[in-house]
């Protein structure tokens, strides 16, 4: 019944922060998923254990699943629990992880790229905790891919992953499970349903763009059936596995039709979106964008309107690059903000610490301790919590919410594809030239400080250094620079940009408007253009 197959290790089977990410193609060919997952088995261990799987439905996700519970029942494994149709949300499988204790899980997505025949799959597993393994681990797993040469699979028929209950593979217990159900009751806990459904009931109205991926079920589910949203308020609803040709990547240049929806004539009063596996949002006011740093600020701010979070928050965490506005609220909270570097690993101590409760990033990611991954419907819910309890627009809420605080006028500028060597080449001499920026002046700006931002994790005290360039002018305005960790094709260069204004004058500028000295002081430092040619972003959010 188990077979043992011959392998031979397979070169570049190194999971970065989010598990193991190729085209698809490349994990469709022989052996390749396989060693992976055996790889996995073999550091984290399999017999007797329990285990959760889904992913995000994109092109390879269902054959995929059943080579996984293969291999699992080969190995010894107990019991898997999978998402009806080998569906899952990142976040809908992180709590699927922590609700059953179970030894970890495994999912299959590669976020927001793309799907299809010719696009991107992933792999990744997550620890007991419900968070993305850390580097120890992920190290571990590459090191035993590097040395595999075997691995175990029983030969059996695919099991009907479509019919929810109890099933037999070769003695081990397969579970397949609503994926939506478990996920919408945790948010029952959290959110005041009857609020928001009373909304709705007074005709509040909504778009939410699923942009065919994961959230689609979920989204329809909740916001439809369980508050009362008019039917069709979920676009693009359904889970396809070339995401409908989308790139399911919330963000204003990728859910232009949203953004349009909502910047047009009789634009609804709130619209939202979600990526392929349901992690990040974007959340959009009639008329009015937040960005993802303001939108980290508004929900810690009036996150105690909410059940789940009426006792207050212990702290809140943001990325180094995201806005400095959350630690306004903090501060008027008289809490804990943290700054961490990029990536949403570096949240999971400061929440199993029960140090932070909010965590956000510039990258459409917010989330809190209910779950170990950044979570898009959860961001979604509790801003119509919040709408529902003040009676306001998403308008007048930021108004009132940079009249308290004061306004991080924010924006994030991507230059795409630039061939490697120049973009390192370009980073270098600026890393080069820090010591002696202090004092500079340029463009009616003084350079007050300049470093290269490193991490010290106040739980364990590891050190991450060299996290991205930061250039701070005096009066609160900064610049900083950074190469993606998540790019495929050369280099891409991340500008992020800020500046304070306190108000009560120049609340109401447009960012870009706003910023546009910082903008030109940060290609006038860095030389952009001298290095890599480049003189305008390819995206802007
Ligand atoms: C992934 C991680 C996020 C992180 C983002 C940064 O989405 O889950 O936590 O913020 O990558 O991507 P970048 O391309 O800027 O390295
Ligand atoms: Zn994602």
């Amino acid at each position: 019944m188990t077979t043992t197959v011959k392998t031979t290790p397979i070169a570049g089977q190194k999971p970065g922060t989010s598990g193991l990410r190729k085209k698809t193609p490349v994990f469709m060919a022989r052996h390749y998923l396989e060693n992976f997952v055996q790889s996995v088995f073999d550091v984290v261990g399999c017999a007797g254990k329990t285990f959760v799987l889904g992913g995000d439905g994109r092109y390879f996700n269902d054959r995929a699943a059943q080579v996984i519970l293969r291999m699992a029942a080969a190995n010894g494994a107990a019991r898997v629990i999978v998402g009806q149709g080998a569906f899952l949300s990142t976040p809908a499988a992180s709590h699927l992880i922590r609700l059953n204790k179970t030894d970890g899980g495994i999912i299959m997505s590669a976020s927001h790229n793309p799907g299809g025949p010719t696009e991107d799959f992933g792999v990744k597993f997550n620890m007991p905790n419900g968070g993305p393994a850390p580097e120890a681990v992920t190290e571990a797993i590459y090191r035993r891919t590097t040395e595999i040469t075997e691995y175990h699979m029983v030969e059996a028929q695919d099991l009907d992953l479509a019919r929810i209950g109890r099933h037999d593979l070769a003695g081990m217990v397969v579970d397949v499970v609503d994926p939506v159900a478990d996920y919408a009751a945790l948010m029952e806990t959290l959110f005041d349903f009857p609020a928001i459904r009373s909304m709705f009931a007074g005709g509040f109205r909504m778009r939410m763009d699923s942009m065919c991926a994961i959230t689609g079920p979920y989204a329809v589910e909740i916001l439809e059936n369980r508050l009362g949203a008019a039917q069709g308020t979920v676009v693009n609803a359904a889970p396809l596995p070339d995401f409908g040709g989308m790139h399911p990547d919330p963000n204003p240049t990728w859910a232009k039709a949203l953004m349009d929806e909502m910047f047009g004539q009789d634009a609804p009063d709130f619209g939202a979106a979600s990526d392929g596996d349901g992690d990040r949002n974007m959340v959009v006011g009639r008329g009015i964008y937040v960005s993802p740093s303001d939108s980290l600020a508004v929900l810690a701010a009036n996150a105690h309107l909410a059940p789940g979070y009426k006792a207050g928050l212990k702290g809140i965490a943001r990325s180094m690059p995201t806005s400095a506005a959350a630690d306004r609220v903090a501060a008027a909270l008289g809490i804990g903000a943290y700054e961490t570097p990029t990536g949403w690993k570096f949240f999971g101590n400061l929440l199993d610490a029960g140090r932070a409760t909010l965590c956000g990033e510039e990258s459409f990611g917010t989330g809190s301790d209910h779950v170990r991954e950044k979570d898009g419907l959860w961001a979604i819910l509790l801003w119509l919590n919040i709408l529902a309890v003040r009676k306001q627009s998403v308008a007048q809420i930021l108004q009132e919410h940079w009249a308290k605080f004061g306004r991080n006028y924010y924006s994030r500028h991507d230059f795409e594809a630039i061939p490697t060597d120049k973009a390192d080449a370009m980073m270098a001499a600026l890393r080069e030239k820090l010591a002696s920026l202090p004092g500079t002046a340029l463009e009616g700006l003084v350079v007050e400080a300049a470093d290269d931002f490193a991490y010290t994790d106040p739980v364990d005290g590891s050190v991450s250094l060299k996290q991205g360039v930061r250039v701070l002018f005096a009066g609160g305005s900064r610049a900083v620079f950074r190469l993606s960790g998540t790019g495929t094709e050369g280099a891409t260069l991340r500008l992020y940009l800020e500046r304070y204004v306190p108000g009560p004058d120049g609340l109401a500028e447009d960012p870009q408007a706003a910023l546009a000295p910082i903008i030109r002081a940060a290609h006038a430092i860095a030389g952009i253009e001298t290095h890599t040619g480049r003189t305008a972003p390819d995206v802007v959010t």
